[in-house]
């Protein structure tokens, strides 16, 4: 009871050359504080792992993705006393191209928007803490 259980619907929306969005739904009745997504991409150096806790959004964008790539993405549930074991893992490949930022967006780097595509924004008041680790491959 100490864990909660793992997402269900994941899917992956906003397919573009180098960003996408994945979107989830929590079972009710459970306590959900936050969420952990490892991205792996297939064939390629890298995994990315994002962390938010405090947050109720069931979203979150992934971005400076490489174009016309393999890619899988795994969401864990994190409650007051861990993490859920990972949901499905699901597979997308990026579109090929780049991505046609307008001019006075914000550079790729930035993490706080960048490619939510209209996705709500985060609630005033709302408590974001954002971890990205990166682990290159040994
Ligand atoms: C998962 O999606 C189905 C179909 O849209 C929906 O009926 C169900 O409520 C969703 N599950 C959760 C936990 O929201
Ligand atoms: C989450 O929010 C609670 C209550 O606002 C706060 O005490 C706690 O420090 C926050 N945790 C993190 C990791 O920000």
């Amino acid at each position: 009871a100490d864990r909660p259980p793992s997402p269900v619907n994941v899917t992956v929306t906003h397919l573009r050359a180098n960003s996408a969005t994945v979107s989830w739904d929590v079972p009710e009745g459970n306590i959900v504080i936050g969420y952990s997504i490892s991205q792996q991409r297939q064939n390629g150096p890298g995994q990315r792992v994002i962390r938010e806790v405090n947050t109720t959004t069931r979203a979150c964008a992934l971005w400076g993705l490489a174009e016309d790539s393999d890619y899988t993405v795994q969401v864990r549930s994190i409650g007051l006393r861990g993490e859920s074991p990972p949901g499905p893992r699901v597979h997308f490949q990026t579109l090929k191209g780049s991505d046609r930022l307008p001019s006075n967006s914000s550079s790729p780097g930035d993490i706080t928007v960048e490619g939510l595509d209209g996705e709500r924004p985060l609630q005033t008041g709302e408590v974001v803490i954002i971890v990205v680790v990166l682990l290159m491959w040994a």
